[in-house]
């Protein structure tokens, strides 16, 4: 039973900032819950002179991570700094001393999350890590605890708020892709790299830990198939948007028997599902159980506050075992049978957009190659035609169809002399 708990801080950007501001803040209301005060004792920065928007004390900061890993008196470690290295390794050494770790690094979880808890059990301590992915959004918890009792059979999920503000931006304002990730980078939610969240890697992570906790299962970034959102143009956004659907960066995790299939892409969602409504910072996790049915959590996805919001829940959560002298969680119980499915076999329906000779008989010679391929057309419109050029734009929607023929398909139709480009294949959820 401890007097005080006293908490080191590694990394003072966004999510420190907000996290140190909170702390700060609602002190009081802190100790009572915990039963004891929270003390910062150390706060980790790479630039100790750089101005900071926070009120952070500067005697606290310091450059070498030894300062917080070494202090025998610090009981929990907050990691935000982001990025595999140096986080992983301060985040094993930590643990290894004996230290109680809160993350909302959602790289080292995704990569390293399985070997880290175990670490974490060997040495008696607990690693949390609720605010790596959905930011505020209650996910990991709701996953390891209240729905235990479920079969998982799916996960829909928006887990990227720089994306889905991008998104939201390009199709309800019709602002152009560079200007709305200038916008989500100045309002703090962007990566410190961005084509993480552009490209799809940052909700790759997230989606391997939903898919881990909700499955059960060990579940690697690079199982994750994933596609960014750079190649999808306003025309896209207004032909999805006449034929009812919205397009989203979508995370999808699907159980199928004993295989299970992971992805994250662009995806037309219909335009009446409650995750078509989901704008802006905004993020939207549904999870179909087989006793709780469907359920959508919904909330801020990035953003100092939202985030610094499971962070400290994560920090009380663990202050109160300490300072009541309770004992940590459970080592995690994985199941090693269940496997990958890859992209290849999953079936699904598309949206194709392809720029064609505008003469007779095109449309014939596009059907056949899809019939060869038994991929069957559910409806075909031509959206534009460019007299000057002789062509015209099509959009084919089809009904489910296997991915792997809808490849060799595509690949067949750019060898038609009448096919001028494929501008877009984008795969439909219903
Ligand atoms: P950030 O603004 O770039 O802040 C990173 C902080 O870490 C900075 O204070 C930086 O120091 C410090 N730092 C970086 N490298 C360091 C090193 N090698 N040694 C010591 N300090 C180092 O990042 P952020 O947006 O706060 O994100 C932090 C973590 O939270 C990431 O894992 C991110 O994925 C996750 N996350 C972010 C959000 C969000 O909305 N931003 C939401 C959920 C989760 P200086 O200040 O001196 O440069
Ligand atoms: N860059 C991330 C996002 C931060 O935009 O969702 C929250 O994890």
């Amino acid at each position: 039973v401890k007097d005080k708990i006293e908490v080191g801080l590694m990394g003072l950007g966004v999510v420190g900032g907000g996290v140190e501001n909170a702390l700060r803040e609602k002190a009081a209301d802190i100790a009572k819950q915990v039963g004891a005060p929270l003390v910062m004792k150390r706060i980790l920065v790479r630039d100790p002179f750089k101005k900071r928007a926070c009120q952070a004390q500067p005697y606290l900061f310091t450059t070498n991570p030894q300062h917080i890993l070494n202090d025998p008196e610090i009981d929990i470690i907050v990691e935000v700094i982001g990025g595999e290295s140096p986080a992983y390794d301060y985040i094993k050494e930590a643990i290894s001393r004996g230290k109680y770790v809160v993350t909302a690094n959602k790289e080292v979880i995704a990569k390293h999350g399985f070997e880290l808890l175990n670490l974490a059990a060997e040495h008696n301590v607990a690693l949390l890590y609720e605010a790596s992915a959905g930011g505020g959004i209650p996910l990991i918890g709701p996953l390891g605890h209240d729905l235990l009792a479920n079969k998982i059979s799916a996960i829909h999920a928006i887990i990227n708020g720089t994306t889905n503000y991008i998104l939201t931006k390009m199709a309800l304002e019709d602002i152009d892709f560079d200007t709305a990730l200038k916008e989500a980078r100045e309002l703090g939610y962007a990566e410190a790299d961005p084509a993480s969240d552009v490209d799809g890697i940052d909700a790759t992570y997230k989606l391997a830990i939903l898919a881990a906790l909700a499955f059960q299962t060990q579940v690697l970034p690079g199982d994750v198939y994933h596609e960014g959102i750079s190649h999808l143009a306003a025309r896209d956004f207004r032909y999805a948007k006449e034929l009812g659907y919205t397009i989203k960066l979508l995370a999808i995790a699907k159980r199928e028997d004993d295989t299970f299939q992971v992805r994250v892409h662009p995806t037309f969602i219909p335009d009446d599902l409650l995750l078509a409504r989901v704008d802006g910072v905004f993020n939207a996790v549904q999870i179909d159980g087989d006793l709780s049915g469907r359920i959508l959590f919904y909330g801020q996805g990035a953003g100092a506050l939202p985030t610094s919001s499971a962070i400290l829940a994560d920090v009380i959560h663990l202050a109160r075992n300490i300072s009541q002298g309770s004992s940590p969680l459970p080592r995690v119980r994985m199941d090693q049978t269940m496997t990958v499915k890859p992209i290849s076999e999953i079936r699904t329906r598309y949206y194709l957009r392809m720029t064609v000779a505008d003469r007779p008989g095109v449309l014939a010679q596009i059907a056949r190659v899809l019939g060869d391929f038994l991929i069957s057309i559910s409806s075909v419109i031509q959206k534009e035609v460019d007299e000057s050029a002789q062509s015209a734009e099509i959009v084919i929607m089809t009904h489910p169809s296997q991915e792997r023929a809808m490849q060799q398909a595509v690949s067949q139709m750019e060898k038609l002399d009448v096919v001028k480009e494929i501008s877009n294949l984008i795969r439909v959820e219903d």
